[in-house]
């Protein structure tokens, strides 16, 4: 199974496509989960994307696109992988069209989390993350065990520098802006399949099950 997930920041992308990586056994690929790596690291990568990144830009296509390409030449994604916030931009879709192309594969959906602002701005601003192992939290919808400490591995959570107010309303913006315009381009070409993402996690869950048993085996 390949699978693309795009929709607004919070709308449940990284939280449901961790939930169906496990059950199909394909790996989950977050270009923000990336970057956010390679900032931590300290790499050349991390330094160039560090400012967009934080500030809730765009971070370039070529640095994106490169960076995806190098990830999907990895041997666990022979049996299908799950993209989460890849493409982004026209500039990157097309591009990526052109490397499925070039392999000879093909997407097998592309589904649109479609998410309130109220539901956006409520998911953000309570998300909690596990610096160390990443695990994602909510502190109203999804609270660790023992308040601020990750179940996994017993870290004190964060918040993420990109989930205050303000830049979740430029992340919003450029979303609309430069995301937004996929929707139609993945529609014309019959690979769009839409989710109602204000949905909670089970009920979400199931639906996003539906849709994949409907979509052809290749
Ligand atoms: P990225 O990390 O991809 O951020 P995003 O797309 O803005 O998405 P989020 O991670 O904020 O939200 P989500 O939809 O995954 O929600 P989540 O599941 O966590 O990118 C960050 C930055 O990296 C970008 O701004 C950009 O700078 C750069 N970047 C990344 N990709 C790029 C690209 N391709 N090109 C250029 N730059 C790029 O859920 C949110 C909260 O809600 C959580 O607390 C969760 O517990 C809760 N929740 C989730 N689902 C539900 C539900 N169904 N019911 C109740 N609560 C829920």
């Amino acid at each position: 199974m390949r699978l693309v997930f795009i929709g607004p920041p919070g709308a449940g992308k990284g939280t449901h496509a961790k939930i169906l990586s496990a059950k199909y056994h394909i790996p989950h690929i977050s270009t923000g989960d990336i970057l956010r790596a390679k900032i931590n690291d300290g790499s050349e990568i991390g330094k160039k994307a560090k400012s967009y990144v934080e500030s809730g830009g765009l971070v370039p296509d070529s640095v994106v696109i490169q960076m995806v390409k190098e990830r999907l030449q990895e041997r666990d994604t022979q049996a299908g992988f799950l993209l989460d916030g890849f493409p982004r931009t026209l500039g990157q879709a097309e591009a990526f069209d052109q490397a499925l192309c070039q392999v000879g594969i093909h997407l097998d959906a592309v589904i649109d989390f479609n998410a309130s602002l109220k539901t956006i701005l409520r998911r953000l601003t309570g998300r909690r993350m596990c610096p160390k192992c990443n695990a994602n939290y909510h502190i109203a919808n999804m609270p660790p065990k023992k308040s601020n400490i990750c179940d996994e591995c017993g870290s004190a959570l964060v918040q993420r520098k990109d989930d205050h107010e303000e830049t979740i309303l430029k992340r919003l913006e450029v979303y609309k802006k430069d995301t937004e315009p996929l929707i139609n381009y993945y529609r014309k070409q019959g690979q769009l399949k839409e989710v109602n993402a204000d949905l909670e996690v089970k009920e979400l869950d199931v639906h996003l099950l539906e849709i994949l048993k409907s979509v052809p085996a290749r």
